[in-house]
């Protein structure tokens, strides 16, 4: 590409204010930007849909001889070739450099010169030197152009990340808690899949979740220890044991507590059988979640640092376990970024804004289900903006989210995803992703993106910047761990018949 814009066409047939067709020099690319001239200025456009038709070689062709003799013939004739691109119309170039989307309100006149977009124009609209921009990779079709996205737009309006497993989803996160952790911000990620707790990061704080088990209603509570939900028998039991006065109790008096007062519940007609299933089920979550279920932790928040990345491990949990740590912080920090905004009466933990991400948002806020987590997410959707706590939700079925809640992310970054459905819930969640735009997901590879919605200028297509070193989500390579392991007995073998005995000279 150059400095200088390229003639590339000539607007040709029904042009709309926001969409014209022309005839090109040669092939064009989706995702390619073309400069039309309006006369008072440029306006900025992006290629949509491209096709090659041939005079000679057209759809009538009706057998083999026929299309090789026509092949002669389109060969021969300089006009044989249409080469057309179909361009959605972005905005004049200037107030895109502003950050402002002004769309013409005349369509292009048929005629009308489109060229090639310059690096100098694409790079003040896609990577604005400006405060709180950071970059996460380059254009797709135009490298040298660098592609900033808004972390301030990110906070204050949310965003989702969605596609296929294994696109780049944790990838982009990482490149964001790197970038975050560089400017000192805070985020809190929940890690379901280890994606996170060996990442290097500078600015990070690791923990395993932990909750107190005192501070949970009694269905979170049943939850947690893993009672099924249509046991009322067992939920009767834990109602009548997980008392006030139990909870009260700390660290290993409010267990005897609970056991004692679960296995008296059993005295009541009928309830033997499930006091003791309660009985077992506590005393077994005691002893597998020691390290989550701390029954003397004063305030889990306390764990959440200020100005870090901090990293909450959820691995060992089960969704339902899960669900109800990642509920409970994000209440704790929205009812902590309110106390921020209330005007100094309580001194609120967390001094600035938040980020927080979760990964597999479909098991956490799913479409048609109640979960712990589902309620405070909408309310951070809904209400976080004020008190400055953004929410970003990665998912690799966007089908299966709560539809609310994903209308309420302002921005998205969607890689490849072919699944109809998938498709069909982005494109009603999001006004920011055209039809067109949603049609070329199929085609995107792994690192590719589509970033659209308020953290950029305009919708664009993104080749993301490789996180190094990550431990990824890929496949795990069953073939190379076997070799590796076949290479090491080799090679024990080899060193136990060439063992030297110490001490031994060769000379
Ligand atoms: N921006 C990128 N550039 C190059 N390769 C990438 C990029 N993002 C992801 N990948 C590759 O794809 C693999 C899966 O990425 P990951 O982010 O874990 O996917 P997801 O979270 O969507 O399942 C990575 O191991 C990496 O090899
Ligand atoms: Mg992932």
């Amino acid at each position: 590409m150059r400095l200088t814009s390229e003639s590339l066409g000539i607007v040709v047939g029904r042009a709309r204010p926001d969409e014209v067709t022309f005839e090109s020099k040669r092939p064009v690319s989706i995702g390619e930007y073309v400069v039309l001239d309006y006369g008072d200025g440029g306006v900025l456009g992006l290629i949509e849909r491209s096709s090659i038709t041939s005079g000679a070689l057209g759809d009538d062709i009706g057998n083999y001889e026929e299309a090789f003799e026509s092949r002669q013939v389109a060969a021969e004739n300089r006009r044989d070739k249409s080469y057309k691109g179909t361009v959605r119309i972005l905005g004049y170039l200037d107030s895109l450099k502003k950050g402002r989307a002004m769309i013409p309100p005349v369509p292009a006149e048929p005629g009308t010169e489109v060229s090639e977009a310059t690096a100098e124009d694409l790079s003040s609209i896609f990577s604005p030197s400006s405060h709180g921009w950071i970059k996460v990779g380059s254009l797709l079709r135009n490298p040298e152009v660098q592609v900033g996205v808004n972390i301030n737009k990110v906070v204050s309006r949310h965003l989702a990340i969605l596609a296929m497993t294994g696109m780049g989803k944790s990838n982009l996160v990482s490149l964001l808690t790197k970038e975050v952790s560089d400017i000192h911000g805070t985020m809190v990620v929940f890690d379901y899949h280890e994606d996170y707790t060996y990442l290097d990061i500078p600015n990070s704080n690791r923990m395993d979740a932990r909750i107190n088990p005192r501070f949970l209603a009694t269905e979170e509570f049943a939850e947690v220890i893993e009672i099924q939900k249509n046991a009322s028998n067992q939920l009767h039991v834990l109602r009548v044991a997980f008392t006030d006065e139990v909870k009260k109790r700390k660290d290993d008096d409010f267990w005897n507590a609970l056991v004692d007062a679960a296995a008296e519940a059993g005295r009541e007609k009928g309830y033997k059988e499930a006091s003791e299933k309660v009985v077992d089920k506590i005393q077994d979550a005691r002893r597998r979640f020691s390290k989550i279920l701390d029954a003397g932790l004063a305030d889990p928040l306390a764990l959440i640092k200020n100005g870090k990345i901090n990293i909450i491990n959820l691995v060992e949990l089960t969704e339902r376990q899960a669900n109800i740590v990642v509920s409970f912080y994000l209440q704790e920090l929205l009812e902590d970024r309110k106390k921020g905004r209330s005007g100094g009466k309580v001194d609120p933990r967390f001094l600035a804004p938040v980020l927080a991400v979760i990964e597999e948002a479909h098991v956490f806020i799913p479409k048609g289900e109640e979960t712990e987590t589902k309620y405070y997410a909408s309310k951070v959707a809904r209400e976080g903006r004020k008190f400055g706590l953004g929410l970003v939700i990665v998912s690799q079925r966007p089908r299966s989210i709560d539809a609310n809640i994903l209308s309420q992310m302002g921005s998205l970054a969607v890689m490849r995803m072919i699944q109809q459905d998938d498709q069909a819930q982005v494109a009603a969640a999001s006004e920011a992703l055209s039809r067109d735009l949603i049609e070329q997901l199929t085609s995107l590879n792994s690192g590719e993106a589509i970033l659209a919605g308020q953290w950029v200028n305009l919708p664009a297509f993104v080749r993301i910047e490789e996180v190094k070193g990550r431990k990824t989500g890929g496949d795990l390579d069953a073939v190379e761990q076997w070799q590796r392991l076949a290479q090491a007995k080799e090679m024990a073998k080899e060193s136990s018949e060439s063992y030297i005995p110490s001490g031994y000279s060769p000379d």
